[in-house]
């Protein structure tokens, strides 16, 4: 499951990445249900194991029942609220905006409970969960966001959790590993490969194949097999559909000229795309600049998926790197991949100097200490204001998560 090809195989259900988007597709309705299969365009698709193809309809027969039932709505927005701290307000930086010359809003999402928009997913999977009758979750993490996430849903639902950490992340996010075993998950070092988020991915799958009946994969992001990408897209919505009422009562009916969000797979990013996706806003995506699958990828298949890769020659996959863990993976959510093509959104990158100078700034100017991930939208729009942004523009960045699990890592790197 950790090779990649340049074509897909004949496993699974899956789009002729040779293709590109069809008119059909371009009808599904832009971030809308995906087509036949699970395909965006010449994304998405579903390429696993047999032995995996049942959990899938499974999960995506369980998810579209109770995404079409109001007591599922109605209990997952319950807790988000109560527990989770939803609905996130959105906060006007009127420092860091005299300094840049643009309007900058930020939605806070580094205020839901666990630090991260991460708990949104989670949340809605471990119902699904429990739906389905299964007691386990196996989770992979990189910044050790969602797998804090998934070991609090665990403890919440009464459920005994797994989570896959690649072995470099376990160092550097120390701190987060504390947290998951404190909330009564195992971590579960991976030392394959380049030890942090793919191989993590690989271990959580693997786990999952054996263990199918009564665990279930709580993968964090809009990545790997259907109806993953667009489940997880569903249940992050509310992070999007949350900010475009708020802005419109800030910006007096409007929207954003600009929405921006830092890319790892692609979950905030995508769940705030869904929320301006039919408005005028311009949709920016921030991914590391050394792990750019839209600006550096080529098709191929990884993970259950067809996407933008990092690969070379051979088809192997290369390392991404990055001083942020959450975006230390040389894919992107396929569903991105189709937005590129079509051009609905584009996707910029952040080099760690220029992050790690946004992380200070936002700290400074406004008092709040982003996660590394977040602040590579930051970054993005700190180096573009005046520039690829008209001064006086007005522009929304989610801020996905909050700094404290970076805050040892930036001590030394500023030492
Ligand atoms: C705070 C934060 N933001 C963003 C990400 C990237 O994930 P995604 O692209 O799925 O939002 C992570 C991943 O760990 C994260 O912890």
């Amino acid at each position: 499951m950790s090779d990649t090809r340049r074509t897909p195989p004949t496993l699974g259900v899956g789009p002729d990445v040779s293709t590109r988007t069809s008119n059909a597709d371009a009808r599904a309705g832009v971030m809308g249900e995906p087509g036949v299969g699970g395909r965006f365009g010449r994304f998405g698709g579903r390429y696993v194991p047999e032995s995996l193809v049942p959990a899938c309809v499974e999960l995506e027969s369980a998810f579209r029942l109770a995404w079409s039932d109001p007591s599922f709505h109605a209990e997952l927005d319950g807790i988000l609220h109560s527990y989770g701290g939803r609905p996130t307000p959105v906060t006007e930086c009127a420092r860091l905006s005299a300094q840049i010359g643009v309007r900058l809003l930020l939605k806070r999402e580094d205020l839901t409970h666990t630090g991260s928009h991460k708990l949104n997913n989670v949340v809605g999977q471990a119902l699904l969960a429990r739906r389905m009758g299964k007691q386990r979750l196996v989770a992979e993490t990189g910044a050790g966001q969602h797998g804090v996430a998934s070991a609090t849903a665990a403890a919440l639902f009464g459920m005994t959790c797994t989570v896959y950490m690649g072995e470099v992340d376990v160092e550097r996010q120390a701190l987060n590993v504390f947290r998951m075993e404190l909330l009564g998950a195992e971590v579960r070092p991976v030392g394959s490969g380049s030890r942090t988020l793919k191989d993590a991915v690989n271990e959580a799958l693997r786990d999952w194949v054996a263990t199918v009946a009564d665990t279930h994969y709580c993968l964090g992001s809009v990545m790997g097999p259907h109806p993953y990408p667009w489940m997880v897209r569903e249940l992050q919505r509310v992070v999007g559909d949350e900010a475009r009422e708020q802005c419109r009562v800030l910006l007096d009916g409007k929207d954003p000229d600009i929405v921006v969000a830092c890319v790892g797979g692609g979950s905030n990013a995508a769940g705030t795309f869904a929320g301006f996706a039919d408005t005028d806003a311009e949709l920016v995506g921030v991914e590391a600049a050394g792990g750019s699958a839209v600006g550096n990828g080529i098709p191929g298949v990884l993970h259950g998926m067809a996407s933008l890769l990092l690969q070379d020659e051979a088809g192997q996959i290369l390392e991404a790197e990055s001083i942020s863990a959450g975006l230390d993976y040389p894919g992107i959510g396929p569903e991105h991949a189709y937005l590129a093509d079509i051009g609905r959104a584009r996707y910029e990158h952040a080099g760690d100097d220029e992050v790690l100078a946004a992380f200070q700034l936002l700290a400074r100017t406004e008092g709040i200490i982003p996660a590394f991930e977040s602040a590579h939208a930051l970054a993005w729009v700190v180096r573009e204001a005046g520039r690829a942004i008209p001064h006086g523009s007005t522009v929304l960045v989610t801020l996905s998560g909050r700094g404290d699990k970076d805050v040892a890592q930036a001590r030394e790197l500023l030492r």
